[in-house]
């Protein structure tokens, strides 16, 4: 059996164990948008600590639970708390909790994260559809030998993010009349926040935002065939701030929430 396949079998295997429906759609929620959880009627929740092979968060703001329930009618799994690449996860440990989620028998992954603005029509508390990524400054999750039982060794990446969930989430807001934005998420290691002269580089390269997650799991549930849909909440635009600051950023990701909670959770009754 291929490298990888024996721990994800036998985390599968733990979850099922706790949770016995079938989770349709799977939720990551980013830094600060933790809050969505109170939208969710929650059937199961267990902690990262106590789920076999999964890694453990250690960022403030990063609860580290797996929930399982219901939104607007649909079973959901999601993930209060993601790993990152900085934290000194490998690529594959970041990504390892994407893999179960979908192995539980979701097709479809929503993905939430903080992002400093580059596009300067951007601002603090705007909310950005991911319509595109650019992952040169970040690790390859599946570089390595490739696992044939999740997906192919050359993926297609020509539409990481579905247009049909876009379309929706589209939608979504206008019933709702929050304003939302669409761009190019560009892929950062961290921690550092950016220089100057990076957040310059990055806007010419054709990113709308920057950030340090989203990226390799987007990649991995492309690989196994998901529809990936994912928005950002932008919280410092790094061209005009002074100083940025990680209290900054999930403060800003707070305020924005609720915006947020609501087309996540339209986007879900809609799918
Ligand atoms: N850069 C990288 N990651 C981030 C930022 C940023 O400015 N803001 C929130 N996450």
């Amino acid at each position: 059996m291929a490298k990888g396949m024996k721990q994800l079998k036998e985390t599968v295997k733990f979850l099922k164990k706790q949770y016995k429906h079938t989770p349709e759609i799977a939720v990551v929620l980013g830094s600060g948008l933790g809050n969505f959880i109170n939208e969710i009627e929650i059937e199961q929740e267990i902690d990262y600590h106590d789920i076999p092979n999964f890694p453990v968060s250690t960022v403030p703001g990063h609860k580290g639970k797996l929930l399982f329930g219901k939104l607007s009618g649909k079973r959901i799994v999601a993930m209060a708390g993601r790993f990152h690449f900085y934290e000194g996860y490998c690529a594959a440990e970041v990504v390892f909790p994407i893999r179960v989620m979908k192995l539980l028998g979701t097709g479809v992954l929503l993905l939430s994260n903080a992002a400093g603005g580059v596009n300067p029509d951007f601002k603090i508390g705007d909310l950005m559809i991911i319509k595109d990524h650019i992952s040169l400054n970040t690790v390859n999750p599946l570089i390595g030998k490739n696992v044939d039982d999740l997906g192919p060794r050359f993926p297609d990446m020509s539409e990481p993010y579905k247009k049909y969930l876009i379309a929706k989430a589209k939608e979504v807001a206008a019933r709702l009349n929050v304003e939302v934005k669409e761009g190019v998420y560009y892929a950062v290691t961290g921690p550092t926040f950016e220089t100057k002269a990076e957040y310059k580089m990055i806007h010419i390269l054709g990113g709308d935002v920057v950030g340090m997650s989203t990226v390799q799991e987007s990649i991995v549930a492309n690989h196994m065939g998901m529809h990936v849909f994912a928005m950002s909440v932008i919280t410092d635009m790094g061209l005009q701030d002074a100083v940025i600051s990680h209290e900054e950023v999930l403060e800003a990701a707070k305020a924005a929430e609720p915006k947020f909670a609501a087309i996540f959770k339209g986007l879900i009754e809609a799918i």
